[in-house]
């Protein structure tokens, strides 16, 4: 079965561990990770770059899924990351990641956030907006260090997905417009200064992309730029960075693409603009979050309460919810959950898999099939593991569940569990009356 493993006893497996064992060992709501599925996704986009023997790096976006021991796997499997916050960057330095494997991306990187960035020398700064290069010269000047930039452009493709999601299109928040003279105004200003090395350009289109050709356009549109840079301005860029977006398969009405035909189509397309445009063959570099940490995540959950309606499906409610998994209200995001005691046994009922948060719109799944349940029951919501713990909240002042890594049969803490002091931890009290 190509969605879940199941051991003799019938139970769910992550990573070679006993679904129930690890619900019983660490209570829930919990988030387990198949430590395998994640360097498999890895290696595949590596491997898809390497039998093509095109140079090119693979940089994880950490803000999928970012904690020390995710670094630490990253770093094993010897990819790059990219960081978006100060937050993300300490997190990545006390995992002893790699500086100069780090991209440092986001559209408003504040003062401090660029002198963390400078200071530890990251492989990259991605240049969002006129403002930044400002700060960032001023901050390089002040550290008298040089830097590795990129030009985050607005590639003018807009990928076919959320509207929430999508960043790609020519009216976006993110990166230098190509359709003005937006783009050109920020190469000459970062050429001006000696203290930036400007490596390449970067692009991203969107998120859960599930077809090739918003990367074939996206291609297109950055190299008829370099090719009006390269007449213009005798520049052409070693690295051309095109972004995450690679989508995956959450419920049987996705469609998905393995990494090897992303990276298949993407690299045709460079080759074919560099052939027709007579340009040097640049190193590409590709963002993708999603896809590495998505379907080796699984949520943990115990059944509780049941509220049922005459002529109505009934609410099966389990012990966490938005809080640990917003992406359902947020954007109505579609997953598959099973029993994890039999996740392949006969469906006699279908409900709303409910969460307990104190609003509506907490439902984590619609419409849900599953056999007969009891309270005490462990549910697995299946390839959660993308945008789940990273967006999760203490929303209702639920503490945020642990997470486990799994692999080889053995399961680790690798985030603690919080607790009600954590949860009081910044509170301070009223020292006299207002
Ligand atoms: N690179 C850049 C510049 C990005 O903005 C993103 C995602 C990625 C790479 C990684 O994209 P991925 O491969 O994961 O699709 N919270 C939303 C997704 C937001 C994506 C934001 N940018 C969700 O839960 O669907």
């Amino acid at each position: 079965n190509e969605k879940y493993f199941t051991n003799k006893e019938g139970h769910l497996v992550i990573g070679g561990v006993d679904a129930l064992k690890l619900a019983l060992e660490y209570g829930t709501p919990l988030v387990a990770y198949d430590v395998s599925q994640i360097r498999s996704q890895i290696r595949a986009f590596k491997e898809a770059f390497a039998k093509r023997k095109f140079p090119a790096v693979v940089s994880y976006a950490s803000k999928a899924f970012s904690a020390i021991a995710m670094y630490q796997v990253v770093a094993q499997e010897k990819a790059h990351i990219d960081v978006v916050s100060g937050g993300e960057l300490y997190t990545a330095i006390k995992a002893n990641f790699p500086m100069d494997k780090i991209s440092f991306h986001g559209n408003n990187k504040t003062r401090a956030e660029l002198e963390m960035a400078v200071e530890h020398q990251v492989g990259v700064i991605i240049l969002d907006n006129f403002y930044e290069i400002e700060l960032l010269s001023e901050v390089l000047a002040e550290q008298d260090k040089n830097i590795r930039v990129m030009l985050r452009l607005t590639p003018n493709v807009s990928a076919h997905t959320h509207e929430y999601i999508q960043t790609g299109q020519a009216d976006s928040k993110f990166g230098f417009d190509i359709t003005t003279g937006q783009a050109h105004s920020a190469l000459k200003k970062v050429q001006a200064n000696p203290q930036m090395e400007l490596i390449g350009l970067h692009a991203h289109i969107g998120s859960q992309i599930s077809a090739v050709a918003g990367f074939q356009m996206e291609v297109a549109n950055l190299f008829k730029l370099i090719n009006q840079w390269n007449a213009q301005d005798h520049y052409q860029p070693k690295v051309i960075n095109l972004g995450g977006g690679f989508g995956i398969r959450y419920t049987e009405e996705d469609e998905v693409l393995a990494p090897d035909v992303f990276v298949g189509a993407i690299v045709d397309e460079v080759k074919a603009q560099c052939d027709q445009l007579n340009l040097k063959v640049p190193e590409i570099w590709i963002e993708p979050g999603r896809s590495i940490v998505g379907a080796a995540g699984y949520s943990l959950y115990t059944v509780g309460s049941r509220k049922n309606l005459p002529g109505m499906t009934d609410y099966l409610t389990v012990n966490g919810g938005m809080g640990d998994n917003i992406r359902p209200a947020l954007y109505q995001a579609k997953y598959e959950a099973v029993l994890a005691n039999n996740p392949t046994a006969a469906s006699v009922e279908k409900v709303h898999l409910a969460g307990r948060y104190c609003e509506s719109g907490d439902i984590l799944i619609d419409e849900q099939s599953l056999p007969a349940t009891k309270p005490g029951d462990i549910i697995a919501i299946l390839k959660t593991g993308a945008y789940g713990y990273s967006m999760a909240s203490n929303y209702n002042r639920v503490p945020r569940p642990s997470v486990v890594f799994c692999e080889n049969g053995y399961a680790q803490i690798v985030v603690k569990r919080e607790t009600y002091d954590d949860l009081v931890s910044n509170d301070c009290f009223l020292e006299k009356e207002l």
